[in-house]
């Protein structure tokens, strides 16, 4: 097999299980202990902003308890010793892969240390809660949000997404359960524009079908023995 020449990874919330982060759709994951409508959509936030910011900001403080894991470290040395492309996408709003040593991190669905005004539309770094209603940094107006893309909202960047996908030559999924799209679809972008696809995932998932080859395991293992097949050592 031809060593890759660029390679886009995506990872979703099995990556930071092993961290100590709920997933979403685990047994007594976040799904199970919230209401997807009350604390992940727009009318949520509009019908109770208390409920939806204190959820926030519960996850946002929940970070500093937690630490990176062997697979978000060995993707931060794939970044720095990778000759060729790389691009990094997550689904994840928290900063693991930053931590881990990730200098190139595409969040897609925005990150818990950032708020977005909703009258200047700034996206600022955030650090503490906003149940109080601080004012934006830039605007001052006290109508700020967590910078997550909630259900029936645009992800971020997705042209430089199709764009990556469209020249790739290795697709790889991480802790992903292929449930939520756009980014369900992108191993069918990678397939159709040539590209070999690799999910790396503990159990099957809804997607395992489409994808050249699926190994199953922890990430904390499958991750690092995988980056090593890449660099070779
Ligand atoms: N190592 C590898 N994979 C794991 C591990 C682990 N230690 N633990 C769990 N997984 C896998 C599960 O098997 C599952 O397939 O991670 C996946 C997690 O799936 P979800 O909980 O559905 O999370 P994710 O796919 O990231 O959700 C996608 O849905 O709720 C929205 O916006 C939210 O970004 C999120 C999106």
């Amino acid at each position: 097999m031809a060593a890759p020449r660029s390679i886009v990874i995506l990872t979703g919330a099995g990556i930071s299980a092993e961290s100590g982060i709920d997933t979403f759709r685990s047994a007594g994951g976040l799904w199970e202990q919230h209401r997807v409508e009350d604390v992940a959509t727009p009318e949520g936030f509009a019908r109770n902003p208390d409920l939806v910011l204190n959820f926030y900001d519960m996850r946002r403080a929940a970070l500093a308890a937690v630490e990176p894991n062997p697979a978000h470290r060995a993707l931060a040395r794939l970044e720095r010793e990778f000759a060729g492309e790389l691009l990094l996408i997550t689904q994840n709003v928290d900063d693991l892969h930053e931590r881990g040593g990730s200098g190139q991190v595409l969040h897609m669905h925005g990150e818990l240390k950032s708020a977005l005004c909703q009258s200047c539309e700034t996206r600022s770094p955030w650090h503490g809660t906003m149940i109080e209603r601080p004012p934006c940094p830039v605007c001052r107006a006290p109508t700020l949000r967590p910078d997550v893309v909630w259900f029936g909202e645009m992800p971020y960047q997705m042209g430089r997404i199709y764009q990556a996908l469209e020249t790739c030559d290795l697709f790889v999924s991480i802790g992903t359960s292929g449930a939520v799209y756009p980014a369900a679809g992108f191993v069918q972008e990678a397939r159709a524009a040539g590209s070999r696809t690799l999910e790396l995932n503990l159990e099957p998932s809804e997607g395992s079908r489409m994808f050249h080859e699926t190994r199953l395991g922890p990430a904390s293992v499958v991750v690092p023995e995988w980056v090593d097949e890449v660099l070779g050592s």
